[in-house]
């Protein structure tokens, strides 16, 4: 019988899970917030030392566990903000030496993925679309490759931006969600991939000088966002499903939550004959099982640090999904 405590701490989130046997017993979390949706790093460590203890504590509540339970703490490893990824490494060694368990770090990206198993995607191609990040990634020879991304910012964050503009606040993607529900009229606005890649601050520009003029309507602007901008994230997801030859889709990411993304998605798996996987809202978003659970997977593969080396762990901010073998597929 094997525990599985994983701790997300790459960003906003203190998220911890607990996980037996690829089954998920308490996916906790507590996630640092601000008014305008930028994060100040030195607040967001503040939030999760403030946060460490009890969250941590609740996890164990929930899962019905004790301490000495735990066989191997996974964490968040990279990509994200360092002072992040460093209290969750310091926590993650402080109660590793108390617990006297071995450690496994874990890619954030890849958990994002192989999370999707608990949903019967076995080898999916994933769009991973949330605030900073919006990649195309799918396992092939070796490793999790990415096969398309953003060439500047993230989905979310562009949709963020593009809602302050609008004055409907922080965060925008629910409200612009709700905004597009009521928008009738497509306007034209700029569509832009490159190759397999997208970006998207041209069509912030666009968006924005719309907005400016004041001759349109806030709704038609975010129903044409969505219409244009996941039709960009779903036709490199397509390329990307028949380049690799797979026959799956899996979202991951928080952007992922949007109904009508969502939507597209499954229609073009439909055309195609793939299956489209969606976890639940708790999964799409940062979370500590999706650490536990990929933890769980390297630790019985026996990929993990041992108590007496834990001063080697280091953090890695700026790892790439293809940077991690993977040895365990
Ligand atoms: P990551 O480390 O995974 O990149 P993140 O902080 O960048 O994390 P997430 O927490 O995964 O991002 O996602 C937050 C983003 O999701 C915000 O930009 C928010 O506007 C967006 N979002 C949330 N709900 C929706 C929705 N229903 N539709 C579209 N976007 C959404
Ligand atoms: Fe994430």
């Amino acid at each position: 019988m094997t525990f599985l405590l994983g701790f997300e701490i790459t960003a906003h989130t203190f998220g911890v899970g607990i996980v037996k046997n690829g089954k998920i017993l308490a996916n906790l979390r507590s996630a640092y917030t601000t008014e305008k949706g930028g994060i100040i790093p030195m607040d967001a460590v503040a939030h999760h030392k403030k946060k460490k203890y009890s969250t941590y504590e609740e996890a164990l509540k929930k899962a019905n566990i004790k301490e000495k339970d735990i066989d191997a703490i996974a964490f968040s490893q990279g990509p994200g903000l360092a002072p992040c990824l460093l209290v969750g490494m310091k926590f993650t060694q402080e109660i590793a030496e108390k617990l006297k368990v071995p450690i496994v770090p874990v890619n954030h990206c890849i958990a994002h993925l192989e999370i999707g198993r608990i949903t019967g995607a076995k080898d999916p191609v994933m769009l991973y679309a949330s605030g900073a990040n919006t990649q195309i990634i799918a396992y092939a020879s070796g490793k999790f490759r990415i096969f398309g991304e953003t060439l500047d910012v993230g989905v979310g964050n562009f949709i963020d931006n593009f809602a302050r503009n609008a004055g409907v606040g922080f965060p925008g993607g629910p409200k612009v969600q709700e905004m597009a529900e009521k928008g009738k009229t497509l306007v034209e606005i700029p569509y832009r991939i490159k190759g397999m890649d997208v970006a998207f601050s041209g069509i912030l520009t666009n968006l924005r000088q719309k907005i400016q003029s004041k001759k349109y309507n806030l709704n038609d602007l975010a129903y044409s966002l969505q219409e244009v901008v996941f039709a960009m994230l779903v036709e490199i997801s397509e390329r990307a499903l028949a380049h690799t030859g797979k026959k799956e889709l899996l979202l991951g990411g928080r952007v992922g939550c949007n109904k009508r993304l969502q939507e597209m998605c499954s229609i073009m798996c439909k055309e195609r004959k793939a299956k489209f996987f969606c976890p639940p809202n708790d999964l799409l978003t940062d979370n500590g099982s999706m650490i536990a659970y990929l933890g769980e997977i390297l630790f019985k593969n026996g990929e993990f640090i041992f108590l007496k080396d834990i001063d080697k762990i280091d953090i890695a901010p700026r790892q790439r999904t293809d940077d991690v073998e993977i040895k365990y597929r």
